[in-house]
C-alpha cells in the first residue's frame, strides 16, 4: 500500500496502486504523489524510462494509475519529515492509466475549501481525504473491539428486524407502507429494545447487536435520523452495577483498542439529582466548574421586594446562580448575550449582580437591603470581580436555562481542558416526569424501566420520587450511552402502566406482544445501548457528526449525493394505494 513503504524497501521492487493526489512537471523529471487509504507515496517519472515518462506528462489529479519500479533513496535534501514515507521515492519503470478523471469540483486537500453543502454532494471524493478515512477507520477498530470483547463475555450476536413495529422509544418514527397489506404499515426501529428484551425471554441469556436505529426527530450537532447503536441485554441480572460494569468494560476495551487511552482505574457514579442540582443537566460536563447554587431559602429569607424573585419562592419555584468567577467586568452586550441563551430555554430573564472593584452593578440591588443583598451574595459565594447570574422559574427551566448558560460560558471562556476525557455515570433517573401539555406522567426512560425496590413505597402517592434502576454513561458532557434494569414481574408492569394511563386497550395495541410474553417466564434482565456514532466524535475529536458517518443525513435529513428522500413513480403509489392530496 502507498504509505507503507519505508527506507527498509530501499532497492526492492514495488508496485504501487491509488490516485494522483499531486503531479509536478519540472520538465525531463515528473513526480507524482500517489494516495491511497494508507498516505501517499512518491513516484519519480524520468527520461531514462523515455516512454513511461512520456506517459506520465498526461497524468492529472485524481487520475487512477498503477506502476511498477525500484523503490530509491530520496537525496538527503529532500526528505520529508513530515510523512512516514518521505525518505523514499518509487523510481518507476512502468505506468498504467488504469482511469481518468475530470477537474473535481472541489480541490481534494486537507484544508479543503469547498462549502460543506459541496463536499456533501461530493461525499465520495470528499471521503478521499486523510482525516475522513481515518476516522472511518477508527470506526473499523471500535466496531472489531466491540466483536472481541462482546464474545469474550458469553454475548451472543443477533439481528433484529428492520421492518417491525413501533417501539417506545418516544421520538417520531419512520414508516413503511405496506404493499401487501394496504394501509398497514411497519415502523423502522427506534432501537431493538423489545426484540431485545423478547430475546431475553426466549432464553438467549446475553444479546449484542450493532443495530441501526431511526428518529424522525429534530437533528442537532450529535444526532441523525439514522444511526448505529453498539446495543446489549443480559438475563440475571437485578442491581444496575452488573449492567454498568460490562459496559464500564467495553468502553475500556475500545478507548484502548482505538486511540490507545487507559481509563481511570474507577469511573465516577452521580446520582441524577445531584448532577441536576450542581450542573443543570443530566448529562453534566464536569470538566469545568460554575456549577449551580440554589438560592431559594435566601432569597425567601430575604424579605426582597422583587416580585419576580418573590412569585417564584411562592409557587414553589426555584432561584439558582451561578456564580462566573472573575467576570464582572463583562459588558452590557455579552450579558445580554448571556440572556439569549437562557430564553432559548423559557427563562424570562437573567437578573444579575456584578461585584465590581468600584461597586456594585445590578438590577436587582434596588429591591434588596444592604443587609440582604450581603447575605445573598455571600450564599453566592461571591466575591469582588465575580458575576453572579441568576434565573427564577420552575426548576425544569431553571436548570435548563442555567445549564445551557454554563457550557456556554465554558465555551466563550475556553474554561474546558483541550484533549481530555472525562467519564461519569449518571445513575437513578426518575421513573416518571409530568408531561405539562398533556397533563399526566409519562415513563422518563421506557414503560418497561424497573423502579428502585426501596421506592416502591412511593407509587401511589409521590410517583415523581420514584427513582428507576436507569443509567447513563456520560463523555465530556455528552450521553454516550443508557440503559436500565427492566421490569420482569407482571404485577409491577401492571401497575407502571396504570400509572402512564394505558388503558387495556392501548397496551393491547401499542405492545401487545410484548406483554403477553412475560406470561411465560422472564428471567431478570437488564442492559444498555451506547450510541457508535457518538463514541466515534469523541474518540476522534469531531463534533459534526456526519465526519463519522459514511454517507449522512444533513441537518434537513437530506442525503445530498443521492438526493434521499424523493418522489417515487406514480405506478409505485398505485401499488401501494397511496394517494397524496395535491395542494
Ligand atoms: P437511548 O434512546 O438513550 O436508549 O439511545 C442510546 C444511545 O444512542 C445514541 N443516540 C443517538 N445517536 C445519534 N443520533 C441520534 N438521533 C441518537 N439518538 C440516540 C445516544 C444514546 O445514549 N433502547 C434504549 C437502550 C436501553 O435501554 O438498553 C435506547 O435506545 O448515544
Ligand atoms: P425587570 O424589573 O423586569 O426589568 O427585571 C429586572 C431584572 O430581572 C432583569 O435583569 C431581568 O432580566 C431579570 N429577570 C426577569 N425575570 C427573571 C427571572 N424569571 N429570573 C431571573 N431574572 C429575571
Amino acid at each position: 500500500m502507498c504509505g507503507e513503504f519505508r527506507s527498509s524497501d530501499i532497492g526492492k521492487q514495488a508496485v504501487a496502486m491509488g490516485f494522483v493526489a499531486k503531479y509536478r512537471n519540472l520538465g525531463g523529471m515528473v513526480f507524482v504523489d500517489l494516495r491511497d487509504r494508507t498516505g501517499v507515496v512518491q513516484l519519480r517519472f524520468s527520461t531514462d524510462f523515455p516512454e513511461t515518462y512520456a506517459k506520465s506528462e498526461s497524468i492529472r489529479n485524481e487520475y487512477v494509475i498503477a506502476v511498477r519500479g525500484v523503490v530509491g533513496a530520496r537525496g538527503e535534501k529532500n526528505i520529508n519529515f513530515n510523512i512516514p514515507t518521505g525518505e523514499i521515492e518509487i523510481e518507476v519503470r512502468e505506468l498504467r492509466i488504469l482511469s481518468e478523471a475530470d477537474t473535481t469540483p472541489f480541490f481534494i486537500t486537507e484544508d479543503v475549501k469547498a462549502n460543506e453543502q459541496l463536499r456533501l454532494k461530493y461525499r465520495y471524493l470528499d471521503l478521499r481525504r486523510a482525516s475522513l478515512q481515518n476516522i472511518l477507520i477508527t470506526r473499523d477498530k471500535v466496531m472489531k473491539a466491540v466483536s472481541e470483547y462482546m464474545a469474550s463475555k458469553g454475548f451472543l450476536y443477533v439481528e433484529t428486524p428492520v421492518l417491525g413495529k413501533s417501539t417506545p422509544e418516544g421520538a417520531r418514527d419512520y414508516l413503511v407502507p405496506s404493499r401487501v397489506h394496504p394501509g398497514s404499515f411497519y415502523a423502522l426501529p427506534q432501537s431493538p429494545q423489545l426484540y431485545k428484551q423478547l430475546l431475553m425471554i426466549a432464553g438467549m441469556d446475553r444479546y449484542y447487536q450493532i443495530a441501526k436505529c431511526f428518529r424522525d426527530e429534530d437533528l442537532r450537532a450529535n444526532r441523525q435520523p439514522e444511526f448505529t447503536q453498539i446495543d446489549m441485554e443480559m438475563s440475571f441480572v437485578d442491581d444496575i452495577e452488573d449492567v454498568m460494569k460490562v459496559a464500564e468494560g467495553l468502553i475500556r476495551k475500545i478507548f484502548k483498542s482505538a486511540i490507545n487511552y487507559d481509563l481511570p482505574k474507577k469511573i465516577r457514579r452521580m446520582e441524577y439529582k445531584e448532577a441536576m442540582e450542581r450542573f443543570g443537566s443530566d448529562k453534566p460536563d464536569t470538566r469545568f466548574g460554575l456549577e449551580l447554587i440554589d438560592l431559594t431559602k435566601v432569597v425567601k429569607k430575604s424579605g426582597t421586594t422583587f416580585s419576580v424573585f418573590n412569585n417564584a419562592t411562592r409557587t414553589g419555584y426555584s432561584v439558582r446562580a451561578i456564580n462566573a468567577k472573575g467576570m464582572a467586568s463583562s459588558t452590557r452586550k455579552e450579558i445580554d448575550g448571556f440572556q439569549e441563551v437562557v430564553k432559548e430555554y423559557g427563562a424570562k430573564g437573567l437578573a444579575y449582580i456584578a461585584l465590581k472593584p468600584e461597586g456594585i452593578t445590578s438590577p436587582i440591588a434596588k429591591f434588596f437591603t444592604e443587609e440582604s443583598l450581603k447575605m445573598l451574595i455571600e450564599a453566592a459565594k461571591g466575591e469582588t470581580g465575580d458575576l453572579i447570574l441568576f434565573v427564577a422559574d420552575k426548576n425544569k427551566v431553571v436548570f435548563d436555562a442555567l445549564g445551557a448558560l454554563r457550557l456556554a460560558i465554558a465555551k466563550q471562556k475556553e474554561l474546558i481542558p483541550k484533549g481530555s476525557y472525562d467519564f461519569l455515570w449518571v445513575t437513578h433517573f426518575p421513573l416518571y416526569e409530568y408531561n405539562e401539555e398533556e397533563k399526566r406522567l409519562e415513563a422518563m426512560h421506557h414503560p418497561f424501566t424497573s423502579p428502585v425496590t426501596a421506592d416502591l413505597k412511593y407509587l401511589d402517592k409521590n410517583p415523581l420520587k420514584v427513582r428507576a434502576k436507569a443509567y447513563d454513561f456520560v463523555i465530556n458532557g455528552q450521553e454516550a450511552g443508557g440503559g436500565s434494569i427492566r421490569i420482569h414481574s407482571r404485577d409491577i408492569q401492571e401497575a407502571m402502566f396504570r400509572k402512564i394511563n394505558l388503558t387495556e386497550e392501548d397496551i393491547k395495541e401499542r405492545f401487545g406482544f410484548f406483554v403477553e410474553a412475560f406470561r411465560y417466564g422472564v428471567p431478570p434482565h437488564g442492559g444498555l445501548a451506547f450510541g457508535l456514532d457518538r463514541l466515534v466524535m469523541l474518540l476522534t475529536g469531531t463534533d459534526n457528526i456526519k465526519d463519522v458517518i459514511a454517507f449522512p443525513k444533513n441537518q434537513s435529513a437530506v442525503c445530498l449525493m443521492s438526493d434521499a428522500p424523493s418522489t417515487v413513480t406514480e405506478k409505485q403509489l398505485k401499488e401501494l394505494e397511496l394517494d397524496f392530496k395535491k395542494e
